[in-house]
Protein backbone atom coordinates (compact mmCIF):
# COMPACT_ATOMS: atom_id res chain seq x y z
CA UNK A 1 0.00 0.00 0.00
CA UNK A 2 1.74 3.64 -0.92
CA UNK A 3 -0.18 6.60 -0.53
CA UNK A 4 -3.76 5.20 0.03
CA UNK A 5 -3.04 2.42 -3.95
CA UNK A 6 -2.80 -1.01 -3.61
CA UNK A 7 -0.35 -2.02 -6.00
CA UNK A 8 -0.45 -5.38 -7.72
CA UNK A 9 2.54 -6.33 -9.24
CA UNK A 10 5.27 -8.60 -9.83
CA UNK A 11 8.86 -7.67 -8.17
CA UNK A 12 10.72 -6.93 -12.33
CA UNK A 13 7.46 -4.18 -12.14
CA UNK A 14 7.20 -3.04 -8.81
CA UNK A 15 9.61 0.40 -9.43
CA UNK A 16 7.72 0.68 -12.79
CA UNK A 17 4.65 1.17 -11.04
CA UNK A 18 5.47 3.14 -8.55
CA UNK A 19 6.74 5.84 -11.00
CA UNK A 20 2.82 5.79 -11.51
CA UNK A 21 1.91 7.26 -8.22
CA UNK A 22 0.17 9.18 -7.56
CA UNK A 23 -1.96 7.99 -10.51
CA UNK A 24 -3.78 11.02 -10.89
CA UNK A 25 -1.19 13.48 -11.36
CA UNK A 26 0.58 10.90 -14.03
CA UNK A 27 -3.45 11.14 -16.10
CA UNK A 28 -2.39 14.76 -16.22
CA UNK A 29 0.24 13.66 -19.22
CA UNK A 30 -1.91 11.10 -20.88
CA UNK A 31 -4.25 11.77 -24.02
CA UNK A 32 -7.19 9.89 -23.61
CA UNK A 33 -7.59 7.75 -26.71
CA UNK A 34 -10.98 6.27 -25.61
CA UNK A 35 -13.62 6.65 -23.00
CA UNK A 36 -16.99 5.26 -21.72
CA UNK A 37 -19.19 4.85 -18.94
CA UNK A 38 -17.60 2.01 -17.88
CA UNK A 39 -13.72 2.60 -18.92
CA UNK A 40 -10.96 5.30 -20.34
CA UNK A 41 -8.07 4.30 -22.16
CA UNK A 42 -5.13 7.00 -21.99
CA UNK A 43 -1.69 7.42 -23.62
CA UNK A 44 1.21 9.62 -22.70
CA UNK A 45 2.74 10.27 -25.88
CA UNK A 46 4.86 13.58 -24.06
CA UNK A 47 6.97 10.87 -21.55
CA UNK A 48 10.05 8.42 -23.38
CA UNK A 49 8.50 5.23 -21.94
CA UNK A 50 5.62 3.85 -23.73
CA UNK A 51 2.75 3.02 -21.48
CA UNK A 52 -0.65 2.55 -21.88
CA UNK A 53 -3.27 2.96 -19.03
CA UNK A 54 -6.96 1.17 -19.23
CA UNK A 55 -8.76 2.79 -16.49
CA UNK A 56 -12.31 0.39 -15.00
CA UNK A 57 -14.22 3.13 -12.99
CA UNK A 58 -17.00 0.96 -12.21
CA UNK A 59 -17.44 -0.13 -8.44
CA UNK A 60 -18.70 -3.64 -8.67
CA UNK A 61 -20.15 -5.07 -5.28
CA UNK A 62 -18.77 -8.43 -3.58
CA UNK A 63 -16.62 -8.40 -6.84
CA UNK A 64 -13.22 -7.74 -8.29
CA UNK A 65 -12.70 -4.53 -10.28
CA UNK A 66 -12.52 -5.85 -14.05
CA UNK A 67 -8.67 -3.89 -14.01
CA UNK A 68 -7.69 -7.16 -11.39
CA UNK A 69 -9.76 -9.39 -13.25
CA UNK A 70 -8.16 -8.21 -16.81
CA UNK A 71 -4.65 -8.61 -14.82
CA UNK A 72 -5.11 -12.38 -13.90
CA UNK A 73 -6.68 -13.51 -16.76
CA UNK A 74 -3.76 -12.54 -18.78
CA UNK A 75 -1.24 -13.87 -16.36
CA UNK A 76 -2.84 -16.81 -16.79
CA UNK A 77 -2.93 -16.65 -20.59
CA UNK A 78 0.60 -15.58 -20.62
CA UNK A 79 1.50 -19.14 -18.73
CA UNK A 80 -0.39 -21.03 -21.82
CA UNK A 81 2.35 -19.42 -23.78
CA UNK A 82 0.07 -17.17 -25.41
CA UNK A 83 1.31 -13.83 -27.06
CA UNK A 84 -0.57 -10.96 -25.29
CA UNK A 85 0.00 -7.13 -25.00
CA UNK A 86 2.28 -6.88 -22.20
CA UNK A 87 0.85 -5.53 -18.79
CA UNK A 88 2.60 -4.25 -16.16
CA UNK A 89 0.21 -4.22 -13.39
CA UNK A 90 -2.51 -2.96 -11.35
CA UNK A 91 -3.39 -0.12 -8.94
CA UNK A 92 -6.31 -0.27 -7.18
CA UNK A 93 -7.41 2.85 -5.88
CA UNK A 94 -10.58 4.57 -4.75
CA UNK A 95 -12.43 2.05 -6.20
CA UNK A 96 -11.18 2.19 -9.50
CA UNK A 97 -8.98 -0.34 -11.12
CA UNK A 98 -5.94 0.68 -13.80
CA UNK A 99 -4.27 -1.73 -15.74
CA UNK A 100 -0.52 -0.26 -17.09
CA UNK A 101 0.59 -2.33 -19.88
CA UNK A 102 3.84 -1.32 -22.81
CA UNK A 103 2.14 0.51 -25.20
CA UNK A 104 3.73 -0.96 -28.92
CA UNK A 105 3.31 2.26 -31.24
CA UNK A 106 4.40 -0.27 -33.45
CA UNK A 107 0.71 -2.45 -33.37
CA UNK A 108 -2.25 -2.18 -34.90
CA UNK A 109 -5.30 -3.55 -34.43
CA UNK A 110 -5.88 -6.61 -37.19
CA UNK A 111 -9.12 -5.29 -37.90
CA UNK A 112 -7.47 -2.56 -39.07
CA UNK A 113 -4.28 -4.06 -41.23
CA UNK A 114 -4.12 -5.20 -44.40
CA UNK A 115 -5.05 -8.74 -45.24
CA UNK A 116 -3.42 -11.22 -47.24
CA UNK A 117 -3.63 -15.08 -47.14
CA UNK A 118 -0.86 -15.25 -44.89
CA UNK A 119 -2.42 -12.82 -42.52
CA UNK A 120 -5.34 -14.84 -42.45
CA UNK A 121 -3.92 -18.18 -42.21
CA UNK A 122 -1.65 -17.04 -39.23
CA UNK A 123 -4.63 -15.61 -37.92
CA UNK A 124 -6.45 -19.06 -38.20
CA UNK A 125 -3.70 -20.48 -36.16
CA UNK A 126 -3.67 -18.42 -33.66
CA UNK A 127 -7.15 -18.20 -33.32
CA UNK A 128 -7.16 -22.31 -32.92
CA UNK A 129 -4.32 -22.32 -30.63
CA UNK A 130 -6.18 -20.36 -27.87
CA UNK A 131 -9.20 -22.60 -28.27
CA UNK A 132 -7.40 -25.27 -28.05
CA UNK A 133 -5.70 -24.16 -24.80
CA UNK A 134 -8.97 -23.55 -23.31
CA UNK A 135 -9.09 -19.84 -23.50
CA UNK A 136 -12.87 -18.79 -24.24
CA UNK A 137 -12.40 -15.27 -25.26
CA UNK A 138 -16.02 -13.98 -25.61
CA UNK A 139 -15.80 -11.13 -27.62
CA UNK A 140 -12.66 -12.92 -29.63
CA UNK A 141 -12.81 -10.59 -32.87
CA UNK A 142 -9.68 -8.58 -35.12
CA UNK A 143 -10.53 -5.32 -32.76
CA UNK A 144 -8.76 -7.73 -30.31
CA UNK A 145 -5.79 -8.86 -31.35
CA UNK A 146 -3.29 -6.57 -32.48
CA UNK A 147 -0.31 -7.41 -35.29
CA UNK A 148 3.27 -5.50 -34.82
CA UNK A 149 5.23 -4.95 -38.36
CA UNK A 150 6.47 -8.46 -38.36
CA UNK A 151 3.47 -10.15 -38.70
CA UNK A 152 3.30 -11.58 -35.07
CA UNK A 153 -0.27 -11.48 -33.09
CA UNK A 154 -0.88 -10.39 -30.22
CA UNK A 155 -4.39 -10.89 -27.92
CA UNK A 156 -5.33 -7.96 -25.61
CA UNK A 157 -8.50 -6.89 -24.16
CA UNK A 158 -9.20 -9.53 -21.19
CA UNK A 159 -12.15 -8.82 -19.57
CA UNK A 160 -14.81 -12.26 -20.80
CA UNK A 161 -12.70 -14.77 -20.64
CA UNK A 162 -13.41 -18.40 -19.42
CA UNK A 163 -10.65 -21.17 -18.83
CA UNK A 164 -12.27 -23.86 -20.38
CA UNK A 165 -12.06 -26.07 -23.60
CA UNK A 166 -14.92 -25.22 -25.91
CA UNK A 167 -16.91 -28.07 -27.62
CA UNK A 168 -17.16 -28.39 -31.21
CA UNK A 169 -20.45 -26.14 -30.89
CA UNK A 170 -18.84 -23.07 -29.12
CA UNK A 171 -15.94 -23.20 -31.02
CA UNK A 172 -18.34 -22.84 -34.50
CA UNK A 173 -20.05 -20.26 -32.27
CA UNK A 174 -17.01 -18.57 -32.35
CA UNK A 175 -16.25 -18.54 -35.71
CA UNK A 176 -20.11 -17.65 -36.40
CA UNK A 177 -18.97 -14.46 -34.91
CA UNK A 178 -16.48 -13.62 -36.76
CA UNK A 179 -17.90 -14.69 -39.96
CA UNK A 180 -20.73 -11.90 -38.84
CA UNK A 181 -17.27 -9.35 -39.21
CA UNK A 182 -17.62 -7.29 -42.04
CA UNK A 183 -14.21 -6.06 -42.46
CA UNK A 184 -13.16 -9.24 -43.99
CA UNK A 185 -13.70 -10.40 -47.15
CA UNK A 186 -15.58 -14.03 -48.20
CA UNK A 187 -13.26 -15.50 -49.34
CA UNK A 188 -10.51 -14.76 -46.62
CA UNK A 189 -13.46 -16.37 -44.10
CA UNK A 190 -12.95 -19.42 -46.43
CA UNK A 191 -9.19 -19.40 -45.99
CA UNK A 192 -9.38 -18.58 -42.46
CA UNK A 193 -11.53 -22.16 -41.96
CA UNK A 194 -9.60 -24.30 -44.21
CA UNK A 195 -6.72 -23.37 -41.97
CA UNK A 196 -8.39 -23.32 -39.04
CA UNK A 197 -10.34 -27.01 -39.39
CA UNK A 198 -7.16 -28.33 -41.32
CA UNK A 199 -7.21 -31.78 -43.42
CA UNK A 200 -10.81 -32.64 -42.42
CA UNK A 201 -13.10 -34.64 -44.49
CA UNK A 202 -15.14 -32.47 -47.11
CA UNK A 203 -17.91 -33.45 -46.04
CA UNK A 204 -17.81 -32.75 -42.41
CA UNK A 205 -16.00 -29.53 -43.31
CA UNK A 206 -19.49 -29.29 -44.89
CA UNK A 207 -21.78 -30.06 -42.05
CA UNK A 208 -19.25 -27.22 -39.52
CA UNK A 209 -19.68 -24.70 -42.26
CA UNK A 210 -23.85 -25.23 -42.21
CA UNK A 211 -23.32 -24.97 -38.25
CA UNK A 212 -21.43 -21.88 -38.31
CA UNK A 213 -23.77 -20.51 -41.07
CA UNK A 214 -26.99 -21.23 -39.36
CA UNK A 215 -25.51 -19.56 -36.35
CA UNK A 216 -24.69 -16.57 -38.52
CA UNK A 217 -28.13 -16.44 -39.41
CA UNK A 218 -29.07 -15.70 -35.82
CA UNK A 219 -26.79 -13.14 -35.24
CA UNK A 220 -27.91 -11.06 -38.20
N1 LIG B 1 -0.27 -2.85 -25.45
C1 LIG B 1 -0.91 -2.23 -26.44
N2 LIG B 1 -0.20 -1.58 -27.40
C2 LIG B 1 -0.85 -0.92 -28.39
N3 LIG B 1 -2.19 -0.83 -28.50
C3 LIG B 1 -2.92 -1.46 -27.60
C4 LIG B 1 -2.33 -2.19 -26.51
N4 LIG B 1 -3.33 -2.72 -25.76
C5 LIG B 1 -4.47 -2.33 -26.35
N5 LIG B 1 -4.25 -1.59 -27.43
C6 LIG B 1 -5.25 -0.94 -28.31
O1 LIG B 1 -6.25 -0.40 -27.48
C7 LIG B 1 -7.52 -0.91 -27.87
C8 LIG B 1 -8.44 -1.00 -26.69
O2 LIG B 1 -7.98 -1.93 -25.76
P1 LIG B 1 -8.97 -3.02 -25.20
O3 LIG B 1 -9.48 -3.86 -26.30
O4 LIG B 1 -8.27 -3.67 -24.05
O5 LIG B 1 -10.15 -2.12 -24.59
P2 LIG B 1 -11.68 -2.05 -24.97
O6 LIG B 1 -12.33 -1.33 -23.88
O7 LIG B 1 -12.20 -3.39 -25.31
O8 LIG B 1 -11.70 -1.16 -26.22
P3 LIG B 1 -12.39 -1.47 -27.59
O9 LIG B 1 -13.85 -1.58 -27.30
O10 LIG B 1 -12.01 -0.28 -28.40
O11 LIG B 1 -11.80 -2.77 -28.06
C9 LIG B 1 -7.21 -2.25 -28.53
O12 LIG B 1 -8.19 -2.63 -29.44
C10 LIG B 1 -5.92 -1.94 -29.22
O13 LIG B 1 -6.16 -1.31 -30.46
MG1 LIG C 1 -11.40 -4.53 -26.99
Amino acid sequence: MINGHKLICTDENAGLLKNFMPIQATLKDSVRVKESTYKRIYIFPRIKQNFMIKEHLRKRLFKRNKAMVEYLNSMKILEKGINITPFRGVILFDGKGYLISDYDKNCIRLSESRFSRKLVEKYAVFCKDILEKGIFQYDFNPTNVLVDNAEKLYLCDFEHIKFQRPSLGKICWVLARLSRYNGVLDHYKLIFLRKFFGDIDKNELKVRLDRILKLRKKWV
